[in-house]
């Protein structure tokens, strides 16, 4: 079987997801998103009580089965996909991924779900720390007006009420947390390609990944 991994990192709200998604559904690739990871630690430290930024609360990871599988996070189990979805989740997570514990406990997972076969893992660090040596790595990014627009889009498409105001200033601190934590913080790895997503539209997103793809396996997808 063919090996080819792609490491896609970039902010918050700059289309990894839904990107991530439609390019591995229309290649072939298994997309594995690493942010759902976090979120589902998040949840069951929440669920638990976790004292979420106590590094000595978190012995629970040595018996957490997480899995990531067809767009679907399971924890113990349990499909937990809508629930790490909202806002509490969003707004406790930087401080479950600032724990060293919970992060080298991704790195494992992370490292097997791309061991073989065609994989396409999100994330903020993958180029950098997670997976160093990936064959293709590609840097998400737009403005934060843009990025506050699509999240304040999707909050009014899920019945959530926020202004844009509220939106923005989310994104601007969770920028800020994600590339200022003191292990593998967000940054843009010296040999990814950067695309840059503020005046294009998903579609033409997808056919740039997918180009890329294509040309880095040299036409050989298949
Ligand atoms: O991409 P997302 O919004 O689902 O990610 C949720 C959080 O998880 C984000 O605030 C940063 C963290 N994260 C991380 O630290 N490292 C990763 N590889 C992926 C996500």
């Amino acid at each position: 079987m063919r090996n080819f991994v792609v490491a896609i990192d970039g902010p918050a709200g700059s289309g990894k997801s839904s990107i991530s998604t439609i390019v591995s559904q229309r290649t072939g690739f298994t997309h594995v998103d690493t942010g759902a990871m976090f979120r589902a630690v998040t949840l069951y430290a929440l669920e638990n009580n976790i004292k979420l930024d106590d590094e000595n609360a978190y012995g629970f990871l040595d018996d957490l089965k997480l899995i990531f599988k067809n767009d679907h996070t399971y924890l113990n189990g349990r499909d937990v996909s809508n629930e790490i979805r909202t806002d509490i989740i969003t707004n406790n997570v930087s401080t479950v991924a600032k724990i060293a514990r919970v992060r080298e406990k991704m790195i494992e997972y992370e490292r097997e779900s791309a061991k073989e076969g065609l994989i396409l893992m999100d994330g903020r660090d993958i180029g950098t720390v997670v997976l160093p040596n990936a064959d293709l790595k590609v840097f998400l990014t737009a403005s934060k007006e843009e990025r506050a627009k699509r999240r304040l889009k999707e909050n009014l498409e899920r019945g959530i009420e926020t202004t844009y105001e509220q939106v923005l200033e989310d994104i601007i601190a969770r920028d800020y947390k994600d590339s200022h934590r003191a292990i593998a913080p967000l940054r843009c790895p010296e040999d990814a390609i950067v695309l840059d997503t503020t005046d294009l539209t998903i579609e033409q997103v997808v056919e740039k990944l997918i180009e890329l793809i294509d040309r880095g396996m040299g036409n050989g997808r298949i």
